[in-house]
């Protein structure tokens, strides 16, 4: 598909979730995304724009190009879709987001593509049973009556 690092798309991602908020991204704002000081974005801002990712204008900030904008959204798919999947599991919404981030990068196209019908499936009222309720329920039984360490 694409090799970039992991860095590189953690940035076109976080670029496109500001985008998607404010309409624009400047730098503060996705320093603040990514927690990291405003000279590593603007660093990192440069390299993607000689990738033709992105447009960077100093003072500015950056927009996606269209190549960048089709990684961006591939990165927010695969991290909206395990997001999902870890919100299903009871997985508090912080920690969800961290391990969306962490594994978005590394699972194959087939596992995600998978793991998003699953999701949908669930969602779409497909079988009879509330089944992120039910785990819950199962869950709230203790570990003690089940073989969870
Ligand atoms: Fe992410």
């Amino acid at each position: 598909m694409y090799s970039l690092s992991r860095k590189a798309e953690d940035y076109l991602e976080a670029i496109l979730n500001v985008i998607l908020e404010k309409g624009y991204a400047r730098t503060k704002d996705v320093a603040g995304v990514l927690e990291v000081s405003p000279s590593s974005v603007v660093e990192m801002f440069r390299k993607l724009d000689a990738m033709h990712l992105v447009e960077y204008r100093k003072y500015e900030g950056v927009t996606l190009t269209d190549k960048g904008r089709a990684v961006a959204e591939v990165i927010k798919f695969r991290h909206d879709t395990l997001k999902r999947l870890f919100l299903l599991l009871g997985v508090p919404d912080s920690v969800a987001d961290e391990d969306a981030c962490l594994m978005e990068h590394e699972l194959s196209e087939e596992s995600i593509r998978q793991i998003r019908l699953f999701v949908d499936f669930l969602d779409s009222g497909g079988v009879s049973v509330d089944i992120g309720k039910a785990f819950a329920e199962f869950c709230r039984a203790g570990p003690d009556k089940k073989n969870v360490k």
